[in-house]
């Protein structure tokens, strides 16, 4: 295709330059949006008798038959164009003939751009947020089946005190609802129109830039008509919200490695989201797992690219933030394939309860347990802790857990013990006396998964 903007020069470009600069094989996923952006533009022109009816008209026929031929099949895009922009304008000025020179009436590449965008990543974060309570439902259900499966809590990845699996799957379900949250957020800066921005100044022409928004579902336009074609703060607060998703992901990946590993077995894998070694005959690998981990690097990058690229750019509009889309793409496209897998990696976790209570049983968690007895008898909580540290130290050098001493042995230590002792180093004792808000008993993880479904269901 010839260049729109031949004139100045005859629009000749070196092979090499003019291939550097297209941005056509990765713009073109906006076509749809290039298209509507169009319509509404030359709806205005019309309107405003910038243009007459009737070309507004023809344009917006010729537009429309232009994306019908598109999502049919029936028109191929030409990746010899410049970019999307100059492709659709070269396409209907081809089908329509004059009218079609008039859509860029009062209109820049600039502010084009910028509203394709805008446009093309609000569905790209509805499409997120679409999975995300997907998978947020999944981990819910996952969280109910397990609400009462005792297993260590982990500090430092140290046996720390007895959780339920249900419980610490839902800590996920809270970030994930968070994720969903930071996205509505992004939104709400998202959908300003820059549209009637032009290449930077605004226009000479009686143009109405809010009957255009109108068009497109927009509610706000940008004030500022430099800020408008400038702007790539919601790429980045898009991309900033989506890095913090695969940090969540990453981290959940990172437990499901640990847990279905020999050493902990506390969970299996459907085998459907597992794979095998080509010389191991014994493996069993989460590699979902591993590549959502692995790919969380690669939307961080995403993220610093992005902000590298801005950094320091004057205004207005540079070529440098044609470099924005495939960063954003990338980033959208790998999460979205991240969680697709994820929902169904959890709806496949089976747990290994067994497992689970035998390693919640080894680990003197129930010692804080002990110490909250002795507190409860009058015993100052220090003193009740250092007594406790030292029976736990005790129970090592002799190779026995906190419920195998006898009362005799712990009378020893202190008179405070009395039989009922027992039942209060119980793990399901320290799981359901964990009644306050928000803490792991089973009460608490049911409120919880109805505080999470209500929300997701909004
Ligand atoms: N392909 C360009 C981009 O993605 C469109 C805007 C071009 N504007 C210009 N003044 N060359 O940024």
């Amino acid at each position: 295709m010839g260049k729109i903007w031949a004139g100045r020069t005859d629009g000749t470009v070196n092979k090499i330059a003019d291939d550097f600069n297209s941005s056509i094989s990765f713009d073109s996923r906006m076509y749809k949006e290039d298209i509507t952006g169009s319509m509404a533009h030359a709806a205005m022109l019309g309107a405003k008798n910038i243009i007459s009816e009737a070309d507004a008209d023809l344009i917006i026929d010729g537009l429309s038959g232009i994306l019908s031929d598109l999502e049919s099949g029936k028109l191929k895009i030409d990746f010899s164009a410049e970019d999307i922009h100059t492709f659709v304008e070269q396409t209907l000025t081809d089908r329509i003939g004059q009218a079609g020179k008039k859509l860029h009436t009062a209109r820049s590449r600039n502010d084009q751009v910028a509203l394709d965008l805008r446009l093309y990543l609000k569905n790209e974060a509805d499409e997120v947020q679409k999975r995300l309570k997907e998978l947020t439902a999944a981990v819910c259900e996952k969280a109910n089946e397990y609400k009462s499966a005792v297993m260590p809590g982990y500090t430092h990845l140290q046996r720390a005190q007895p959780v339920t699996f249900g419980h610490h799957l839902m800590a996920y379900a809270m970030m994930l609802l968070r994720d969903i949250d930071r996205i509505n957020d992004a939104k709400k800066r998202l959908l300003i129109s820059p549209i009637g921005s032009c290449a930077l100044a605004g226009t000479t022409y009686d143009t109405d830039r809010f009957f255009e928004a109108e068009k497109l579902g927009i509610c706000e336009v940008s004030q500022n008509s430099i800020d408008g074609v400038s702007d790539r703060d919601f790429c980045v607060e898009l991309c900033s919200a989506l890095s913090l998703v695969m940090a969540h992901l990453s981290r959940f990946s990172e437990e499901i490695v640990l847990w279905s590993s020999w050493e902990f077995k506390f969970i299996e894998l459907s085998d459907d989201f597992t794979t095998g070694s080509s010389i191991m005959p014994q493996k069993k690998n989460p590699d979902m797992a591993e590549l959502v981990r692995g790919k969380t690097g690669r939307v961080y990058g995403d993220l610093i690219a992005l902000l590298t690229m801005l950094k320091g750019l004057p205004l207005a509009y540079n070529k440098d933030m044609q470099e924005d889309k495939e960063s954003i793409f990338d980033a959208f496209d790998t999460v979205k394939a991240c969680l697709d897998v994820f929902a169904g990696m959890v709806n496949g976790i089976t747990a290994n309860t067994d497992n689970m209570l035998r390693a919640a049983k080894g680990g003197f968690i129930n010692a804080t347990d002990l110490a909250d007895y002795l507190t409860k008898k009058g015993m100052p909580f220090r003193e009740a802790y250092k007594l406790s540290g030292r029976i736990v130290s005790n129970c090592i050098k002799s190779g026995k857990t906190l419920d195998e001493l006898s009362i005799d042995e712990y009378k020893e230590f202190s008179n405070a013990f009395e039989s009922d002792l027992y039942e209060a180093i119980d793990l399901n004792t320290c799981v359901n006396s964990r009644n306050s808000f928000g803490g792991t008993c089973v009460t608490s993880v049911e409120k919880q998964i109805e505080y999470v479904e209500n929300k997701i269901k909004k």
